[in-house]
């Protein structure tokens, strides 16, 4: 088989680079190595930066989008006393939308699988050859078992933080550097069917840890609690939950309302970037690089952000033959980065309990300041909305 790009990972960096490239009549191979059920069924977060939107818009893939997803003007901000307000087209002049990423991820296969580019589910024995050389290659078996290679001119890893991608460029790129920082929390995330209690997110700081009231829909509410990382899943009952969101969230005149749980697990957090995100005719994006915890929901507006610049990139140099795009990539790629792996950090510092006094003293002076400060409150929204690409 002999493609132009050939893309390692079918989750939201992957499928999108394909549709973009393909709208500017470059060819791609999609290969995955998981299912098109398992792909789909996955649950990530759902906030959109309105970049995201836009750029799905642009790229057809609005549709369903614009007539399910839920768009909001701001976030509640909480500590105990007080529930604020950040209206974000006030501060700021952008807005988010909640759509789910595994929705995202469905209405890209669907249009891919519909006359769209190659994609290949259930591979196995992915392997990345020569990309120090003009003709990189990926070796793979199909699902049926048989061996393929796929000749391409350019190989984008977005095959997420667990694929092979990464480490071929650290292999050979020269000056590898990885930065990396676990934080001692966990999130244990819950799908219930319940209709949310709130019209915006709540982001709320208590002495017993953070938690975050989410939606996807009218009738389905996606909530986190803080918890440790040690902790077990089968030690979490939906009452022990339940108990646990309401004593995080309680506020004078406000009740939670309860549902069925559909889904639950433990989350952990981490905040991990890996440069350069190039070597040779390999280019990595989205989680192949970068980890950013959730707390500022910038996993996927980030590998939006990758893919969109790889695109262009990738467009300059196979069919303009000019380098200049694919020579700054990475480092361009790397500030936004940077400025989200700020964002999603000084987020989580804020607003997850350390059980250290100084610590709460200094996370509700910071609430305080950003409820009560223009310029704070500014920094936050233009930071959640997306900065301009
Ligand atoms: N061969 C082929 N595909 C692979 C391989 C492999 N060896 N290893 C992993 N993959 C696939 C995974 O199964 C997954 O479908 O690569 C895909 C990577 O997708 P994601 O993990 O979703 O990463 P990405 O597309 O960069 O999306 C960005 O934003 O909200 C965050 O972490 C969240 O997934 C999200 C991310
Ligand atoms: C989600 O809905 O899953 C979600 C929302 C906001 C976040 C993180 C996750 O900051």
């Amino acid at each position: 088989m002999r493609t132009q790009v050939g893309i390692i990972g079918a989750g939201p960096a992957g499928l999108l680079l394909s549709r973009l490239l393909a709208l500017q009549g470059i060819d791609s191979v999609v290969v995955e190595n998981r299912s098109r059920e398992y792909v789909e069924a996955r649950i990530r977060a759902g906030i959109l930066e309105q970049n995201t939107v836009d750029v799905l818009t642009e790229a057809g893939m609005g549709e369903r989008l614009h007539r399910e997803g839920l768009e909001h003007r701001g976030i509640h901000l909480q500590y105990p006393g007080t529930r604020h307000t950040l209206d974000f087209p006030e501060l700021c002049g952008r807005r988010v939308w909640v759509y789910g990423q595994t929705e995202v991820v469905k209405d890209l296969i669907a249009a891919q699988l519909a006359g769209g580019p190659p994609l290949h589910f259930d591979v196995t024995d992915v392997a990345i050859e020569d990309v120090d050389t003009d003709s990189p290659r990926i070796r793979f078996t199909d699902a049926d078992g048989t061996p393929q290679v796929l000749e391409c001119d350019v190989v984008a890893g977005t095959d997420g933080f667990h694929g092979p991608s990464r480490a071929v460029v650290a292999e050979g790129a020269a000056g590898q550097r990885l930065w990396e920082r676990t934080y001692p929390y966990a999130w244990l995330g819950i799908l219930a069917d319940a209709a949310p209690a709130t019209d915006e997110l709540i982001y709320a700081w208590h002495p017993d840890g953070f938690a975050l009231y989410s939606m996807r829909s009218p009738s389905v509410s996606r909530l986190y609690l803080q918890v440790d990382p040690g902790e077990r899943i089968e030690d979490w009952s939906d009452d022990r939950i339940w108990e646990g969101l309401a004593t995080r969230f309680a506020h004078e005149g406000w009740e939670i309302s309860t549902g069925t749980v559909t889904e639950k697990s433990i989350l952990p957090m981490r905040s991990f970037v890996s440069a350069p995100m190039r070597r040779g005719r390999l280019f990595l994006a989205g989680d192949a690089a970068h980890i950013v915890p959730p707390t500022g929901a910038k996993g996927l507006n980030l590998a939006v952000a990758d893919v969109v610049l790889l695109s262009r990139a990738l467009v300059r140099l196979l069919q303009d033959k000019e380098t200049d795009l694919a020579d700054a990539y990475s480092d361009t790629a790397l500030r936004r980065v940077w400025r989200a792996t700020h964002f999603s950090w000084w987020m989580t510092s804020m607003l997850h309990t350390t059980g250290d006094p100084f610590d709460a003293e200094l996370q509700l002076s910071q609430l305080r300041r950003v409820c009560s400060s223009e310029a704070a409150a500014r920094e936050l929204a233009e930071n959640y909305t997306g900065l301009p690409y």
